[in-house]
């Protein structure tokens, strides 16, 4: 039952964990996992039960990761056919166009069942079975959630690539996971303006020579190029299938998804989540951390593209049988108070977004937050990156009007699902910009940089000591990749990336990523990926990228470059490295600085030395360190006098 009209008071009493529930649930889910998760496995509907429950192990020599290993079930099953005897009318999706002109459709749980249906007999008759892959690259639209659910229902694995990225990064990645279809839209709205993200397929797959298939849902009727015999349109193919498709029984171990996520070396890697571990962990989290209740409208303002989307849009939520908003827009069009239109339109109760579109919104007053009624909001959601105290306070007072908790939600691609986070009922004096607490099952660890764990009031790197059912398994194709990522530099350890501190009540300060990998407004950004696209432009001899402090985006796209000789420096130059970078990844990577660099910092064996780079882009001079042990020191004072203003 919703409580959105209740007190704050009244509210508290209200959620679904206290204090000492936490205590008493915490203790026995890091006592006894087996009997936790064995406990807690059973919110999903099994085909056939698990009789086992955990299998884990992080030892170096033999990194392998297993829940619910014997257990059989369907995720699509789990997320719309089991809600339909109770709930079959009952709204699961909320979809508001970016064009709020454009009327929000409100599709039932039986109309769910329905389109998935309709969308896994369409991939079945292209030819797609149990295990084979299919890229998903469409908008913010209702068919992104039916092509999640088609795909599951059959085995298929899906790998949804984010609109925003390019023809050579969608490329990249249908070949890295050899797909033999993609699923997309003729083109994509996005603030008033439109994606080709057809043509881009097109383009992606100009010398695929394996024939990729492709599946066009038509949302603007925009005009797109065809492959004759290779391209299908949803809406016509629909109409030739049928609405009931069986779900197919799938493992607790096989594989869900991939989604490509960025690392502080080489080309992004596909991170695996299977089927039955991650949804147990995407749907209880999803109900404890948002204190889901019946007949809430929850909404997660990510995109799909990203695993928020994954887990806190279409999983978590539809597992939970809840109503779950899908915007396609974002939250400056028309205007900056487009948000909280939206939350007044459907009476939001959950509102969960990324600390950068705070600050932007930030930046415009508070007007256009004032402009809407928010009474409906209970609870605030922060992802992706830490929070600053300012957008917290400004979150707290303007959004929430101080009744509403914030969970400042700690997690990354690989996690699945979030791992520390304050949850509502038991936050008694809040501290913004902590994630504070972790969550059942989960146990962090603060790391010094030989691996020794720190007791107490301490800072270090954030790793965690065992495993938790919606850790991801492995790397798609490549599983020593994932061991020597994760499990390689602290033995015995899953090593986050994060760097973090613990105060003395033992709460968690995430204070950003200790490798080569930048925040970029919530995403990752490796900069080796931005390194790689300088150095492929024809006028760059080399290219050294780092993060430096934006006040909107977290961290900015600092980049050094050196030019060919004879290459002169020029501000058309400067302009036209910055949309290569664009084309060649996507918006996201655009670099926010390029200084020319005649010269890059390194040392006598050739090594890049990044320390200095990043306090040059910081402006602060006075910390470079020991620059003696460089090959050239002078390129360091070159280097200040050109600092560019960012
Ligand atoms: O550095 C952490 C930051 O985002 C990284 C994970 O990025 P990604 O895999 O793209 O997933 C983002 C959404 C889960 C983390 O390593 N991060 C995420 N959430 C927070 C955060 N940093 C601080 N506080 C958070 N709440």
């Amino acid at each position: 039952m919703s409580d959105a009209n209740a007190t704050a008071g009244a509210k508290k009493a209200g959620f679904h964990i206290d204090q000492a529930k936490y205590e008493r649930m915490y203790a026995d889910s890091i006592s006894n996992p087996e009997a936790f998760w064995g406990e807690h496995g059973k919110r999903l509907d099994w085909i056939k039960p698990y009789t086992k429950v955990k299998n884990t192990s992080f030892a170096y020599d033999n990194v392998s990761i297993k829940w619910f290993e014997d257990g059989t079930l369907n995720v699509s099953a789990n997320c719309i056919d089991r809600h339909l005897a109770t709930r079959g009318d009952q709204t699961a999706i909320i979809w508001e166009a970016d064009d709020p002109n454009e009327t929000p459709q409100h599709i039932s749980y039986k109309e769910l069942h329905a389109q998935t249906c309709k969308m896994a007999n369409v991939l079945k008759a292209m030819g797609v079975g149990k295990g084979d892959r299919v890229v998903i690259y469409m908008p913010m639209i209702p068919e992104a959630a039916y092509a999640m659910l088609a795909c599951a229902r059959i085995g298929a694995i899906h790998s949804i690539v984010f609109a925003g990225f390019s023809p050579d990064a969608l490329g990249a990645r249908i070949n890295g996971c050899d797909a033999k279809v993609v699923i997309t839209a003729d083109h994509a709205p996005r603030g008033g303006r439109k994606t080709k993200l057809k043509d881009n397929v097109n383009q992606a797959l100009l010398h695929d020579t394996s024939d990729v298939k492709c599946l066009v849902v038509q949302r603007t009727g925009d005009q797109v190029a065809w492959r004759r015999d290779l391209d299908f349109w949803w809406h016509e193919e629909a109409e030739k299938v049928s609405a009931d498709c069986p779900p197919e029984e799938m493992n607790a171990e096989d594989p869900l998804f991939i989604l490509y996520t960025s690392g502080s070396t080489g080309m992004p890697k596909g991170v695996v989540h299977t089927t039955g571990g991650y949804l147990t962990y995407a749907s209880m989290t999803h109900e404890y951390i948002f204190d889901y209740h019946e007949g809430d409208i929850y909404w997660c303002t990510a995109d799909v593209g990203w695993v928020t989307g994954h887990s806190y849009i279409v999983y978590g939520p539809l597992a939970n049988g809840a109503t779950t908003l899908m915007f396609e827009g974002v939250p400056t069009y028309p205007d900056a108070g487009r948000f909280w239109q939206v939350c007044e339109r459907h009476k939001v109760t959950q509102f969960y977004t990324a600390p950068t579109a705070i600050r932007a919104l930030m930046g415009k007053g508070t007007g256009p937050v004032e402009g809407s009624d928010l009474s409906s909001l209970r609870i605030l959601g922060s992802v992706g990156e830490p929070i600053n105290p300012e957008a917290w306070n400004w979150y707290n007072e303007n959004v929430g009007k101080g009744k509403c908790p914030i969970v400042d939600t700690w997690w990354q691609t690989e996690t699945g699902g979030i791992l520390i986070t304050p949850l509502p009922g038991v936050i008694d004096t809040p501290k913004p910009g902590s994630a504070t607490k972790p969550f059942f099952g989960v146990k962090p660890v603060v790391l010094d940089d030989q691996g020794n764990e720190l007791d107490g009031e301490t800072s270090g790197v954030l790793a965690l000591k065992d495993s938790w059912p919606g850790q991801m398994r492995t790397v798609w194709g490549d599983h020593s990749r994932f061991v020597s990522t994760y499990f390689e530099m602290f033995k015995g350890y899953y090593f986050s990336g994060d760097g973090c501190r613990r105060d003395a009540d033992g709460d968690y300060w995430i204070t950003g990523r200790v490798d080569d990998v930048i925040n970029v407004s919530g995403h990752r950004m490796g900069t080796a990926e931005v390194e790689s696209a300088l150095v492929a432009h024809a006028t760059v001899s080399e290219a050294a990228v780092v993060g430096y402090p934006h006040d909107i985006k977290g961290q900015g796209i600092y980049c050094y470059v050196t030019l060919m000789d004879g290459v002169e420096a020029t501000e058309a130059l400067r302009t036209e490295l910055g949309n290569w970078v664009r084309q060649e990844i996507g918006p996201i990577a655009k670099p926010d600085v390029i200084q020319w660099a005649p010269g890059l910092p390194k040392t006598r064996s050739g090594k890049i030395m990044r320390r200095i780079l990043r306090k040059i882009a910081e402006n602060d001079f006075d910390s470079l360190g020991d620059t003696s042990t460089l090959a050239d020191p002078s390129v360091v004072d070159e280097l200040i006098a050109n600092r560019t203003k960012a």
